[in-house]
């Protein structure tokens, strides 16, 4: 038997290892991995590249919302991984750039944005046994998702843990910076109007400033057990 064919749902602000610890559960149950933040860098990407947004950062709302009609954007997904795509484009180490982080957080406040992202994380959770990361997969996205986690960390954790991921991809950029925009993304997402960065009353938890990914494991077993009742598969 194992795992039956749920949504799980992991939320919480930036950088506090919602990917990591989800790309291990989906490899660990066979489960799907999603990764909705992908998506709205891909959008952020796409309106740098079409300059929908000037120098001065200001964004053409208008000529973006009307240009996602032309949009096509892809998930390739093996093994517990993730990779997005703009059309035959692989775009995942664009996407994860300081451009790219500095206006997602704006981008990704526009209503008509987040229903074209919404659109595609529906059809790709129509048939359960998937693991979707974000900030609102279970509050608005999947609010019956059977399991629901929210993900924290200290903010010193978060920003060592960012900084080491961005400059072992070879990115330029400093702890000073890194700080900066991940209070700012916290903030924006927290306070948009449009699907606020908040814990679902029914999520559980997961604090793991100072855990091992194994250790989220095994915390996440048992509560899989608890909660349905699974023991001797897991
Ligand atoms: O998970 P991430 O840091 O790659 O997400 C990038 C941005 O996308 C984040 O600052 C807020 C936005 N986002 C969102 O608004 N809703 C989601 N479900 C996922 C991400």
């Amino acid at each position: 038997m194992g795992i039956p064919d749920i949504i799980i749902a992991v939320d919480g602000y930036s950088s506090t290892g919602k990917s990591s610890f989800a790309k291990m559960v989906a490899a660990e149950f066979s489960f799907l991995y999603l990764d909705s933040g992908a998506l709205y860098r891909c959008v952020t990407l796409f309106a740098l590249e079409n300059v929908f947004i000037d120098g001065e950062g200001r964004i053409d709302e208008e000529l973006l919302c009307e240009a996602l009609r032309s949009l096509d954007l892809r998930f390739r997904c093996t093994g517990g991984d993730s990779r997005a795509y703009i059309g035959e484009r692989c775009v995942e180490s664009e996407i994860r750039s300081m451009a790219v982080s500095s206006m997602v957080s704006r981008i990704s406040a526009i209503p008509t944005v987040r229903e074209f992202v919404d659109e595609i994380l529906h059809k790709a959770g129509a048939d359960g046994r998937v693991i979707m990361d974000g900030r609102d997969i279970g509050t608005t996205v999947f609010p019956d998702a059977q399991l629901k986690i929210f993900m924290t960390a200290s903010i010193e954790v978060r920003s060592r843990r960012r900084y080491a991921e961005m400059t072992s991809k070879g990115a330029a950029t400093t702890m000073e910076e890194v700080v900066k925009n991940l209070a700012e993304r916290d903030y924006m997402d927290a306070h948009r109007e449009v699907s606020p960065l908040s814990r679902a009353s029914d999520a559980f938890v997961l604090d793991n400033s100072d855990m091992t990914l194994h250790e989220e494991l095994v915390w996440l077993k048992g509560l899989i057990q608890g909660k349905f009742g699974i023991l001797e598969q897991l």
